[in-house]
């Protein structure tokens, strides 16, 4: 009997990196996934590669930064899978062009705010409803060790991500009553195809900027800080699982200790 058998998880972004990887993992596991992801072509690639290990697995095209989009994609989960169990936020991300308040163009402000914090606020709105309808479940959020420490001058993504782990133990002491526990992730630096990109470790990557360098010497200063997407899709399953049962409200920083000392 898998971990999260039977489970329906709805997880967002899943056509690539640590939401990838948590499709793979909670569908070995016994879940069925429902891959929210807003590039077809990477929606698709994961779907067949969750199947093709043997799992169930259903690409739904969704923006989380539209209501229209993210109300239709759980109406579709709960059609396709009669309910819903697991809200694994996970989309979401800086830009290389986030600098701090007084440089950043207000473009990066929209994009980055829609994606990651209103992309949460909205699954959840349209989400939390039909994990009710199934007598309770589990939200996984995505934060960031960049909102656990000072550190960062990315200000947007910052503050997205801080406004995320107010949400999530807001959510937590709300819905408890309905057995919903809601807790998030804090990776520190996790080695998916973005991230190589950004940090110049790809061979058809653009020059490193020297905020990415400082960034990157930073992290190396940590033996564990930084990770591999299936380390965080661990934590992810465990938080979404029936073993974190006592565990609501928590921000669970999985940044090697980065943000510890
Ligand atoms: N990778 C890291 O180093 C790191 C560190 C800390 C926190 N995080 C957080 O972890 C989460 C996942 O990061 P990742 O590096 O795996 O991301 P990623 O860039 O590898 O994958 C993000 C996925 O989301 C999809 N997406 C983009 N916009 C979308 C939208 N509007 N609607 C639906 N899907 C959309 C993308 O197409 C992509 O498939 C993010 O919330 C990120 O902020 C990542």
């Amino acid at each position: 009997m898998g971990r999260l058998q039977d489970k329906v998880a709805f997880i967002t972004g899943a056509g690539s990196g640590i939401a990838r990887a948590a499709s793979r993992l909670f569908a070995q596991e016994g879940a069925k996934i429902v891959i929210a992801e807003l590039k077809p072509e990477l929606g698709r690639a994961s779907e067949q590669l969750v199947s093709d290990a043997g799992g169930d697995a259903s690409f739904i095209e969704t923006d989380v930064t539209k209501e229209e989009s993210v109300k239709h994609a759980i109406q579709q989960t709960v059609s396709r899978y009669g309910k819903l169990d697991i809200l694994y936020n996970c989309a979401g991300g800086s830009v290389a062009q986030d600098k701090r308040v007084t440089d950043v163009d207000m473009w990066v402000w929209q994009h980055t705010q829609s994606l990651d914090l209103l992309g949460t606020f909205l699954c959840c709105r349209h989400g939390i409803p039909e994990l009710i309808k199934a007598g309770g479940g589990a939200i996984v959020n995505m934060t960031s060790v960049a909102a656990l420490r000072g550190s960062f001058a990315g200000h947007v993504y910052v503050a997205a991500k801080g406004g995320i782990i107010a949400f999530t133990k807001a959510l937590a002491g709300e819905y408890a009553q309905y057995g919903i526990r809601a807790n998030a992730i804090g990776p520190g630096l996790v080695m998916t195809d973005r991230v190589k990109q950004r940090f110049g470790d790809t061979p058809d990557a653009p020059a490193i900027s020297p905020q990415a360098q400082a960034i990157k010497a930073q992290f190396k200063r940590y033996p564990f800080s930084v990770g591999e997407p299936e380390d965080i899709a661990r934590v992810a399953l465990f938080l979404a699982s029936d073993e974190a049962r006592m565990i609501t409200g928590a921000i669970l920083p999985a940044d090697g200790g980065l943000s510890a000392y």
